[in-house]
């Protein structure tokens, strides 16, 4: 089943929960005058996301396809969304665009700098290119000025059948994950680089009243806090103390 739920005015938040895996994967729509999707969804889902926009907008008419960076749970559905809503563009990181989705998308993209703002309408958008953070090098965050909803892709990624929003810290839930995952393919998810806790503290700078993890329950409450905490369980867990790959 796909839900629907507004956690800010105009921005929603569509969940489907895969119980084999008991993650949740969510997009975000920002209803505005160019209507912006954040996470496509993978191919397989395209159609019951597609729907679920529908409940909020008409799908054609989305402007803007937005994401961190190029995996198929982020865009893969993106080239479904691009015939879908024929005037829409990708929006992604420049060096997305350079590496992956100018070809993908046959040019049908828009490059973000880094600190680049896109206006939609009401909602001012601004885009931080974040390499390696939450992992990828074309990796970046984009937040809404106007709702303070920071779409922080796998930053919190949790576990579980969860509610849309949550005042509750998400970081011990994600630190629990990455704990089960020791040994699996999904190990070593997030790169501590040299720069990673830079990277997060400048998003911590930002100030955001929302987290919206692509994995999870969006965090609402303190966002600087927050990812303050995440950065320093990150360290923790994949710094230099942690085990050798
Ligand atoms: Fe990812
Ligand atoms: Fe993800």
């Amino acid at each position: 089943m796909t839900t629907v739920t507004e956690i800010a005015p105009d921005v929603f938040s569509i969940c489907t929960y895969i119980e084999q895996i008991d993650l949740q994967f969510r997009q975000f729509l920002i209803r505005d005058e160019q209507p912006l999707l954040f996470h496509t969804g993978t191919r397989r889902t395209f159609e019951r996301v597609r729907d679920a926009v529908g409940e909020v907008i008409d799908p054609a008419s989305l402007r803007w396809i937005a994401f961190s960076h190029f995996e198929a749970d982020e865009c893969g559905a993106l080239n479904y969304w691009l015939q879908e809503a024929r005037e829409a563009k990708a929006a992604c990181s420049a060096n997305g665009s350079l590496v992956s989705i100018g070809d993908y998308a046959f040019d049908k993209v828009r490059a973000l700098g880094d600190g680049e703002t896109l206006t939609i309408g009401s909602h001012r958008l601004r885009f931080l290119a974040t390499p390696h953070l939450p992992h990828g090098w074309d990796a970046g965050h984009l937040y809404d000025d106007t709702s303070g909803v920071l779409f922080c892709s796998d930053l919190l990624h949790h576990l579980g059948d969860v509610a849309a929003t949550t005042t509750e810290s998400r970081v011990a839930a994600m630190k629990a994950m990455l704990e089960s995952s020791r040994g699996t393919p999904m190990d070593w998810y997030i790169p501590w680089t040299p720069q990673a806790r830079a990277r997060l503290e400048r998003l911590a700078g930002l100030r955001p009243r929302v987290c919206a993890t692509m994995h999870g329950s969006a965090y609402v409450g303190d966002g600087a806090a927050e990812l303050r905490s995440l950065a320093s369980m990150l360290e923790e867990v994949y710094g230099a103390a942690a085990p050798a790959p």
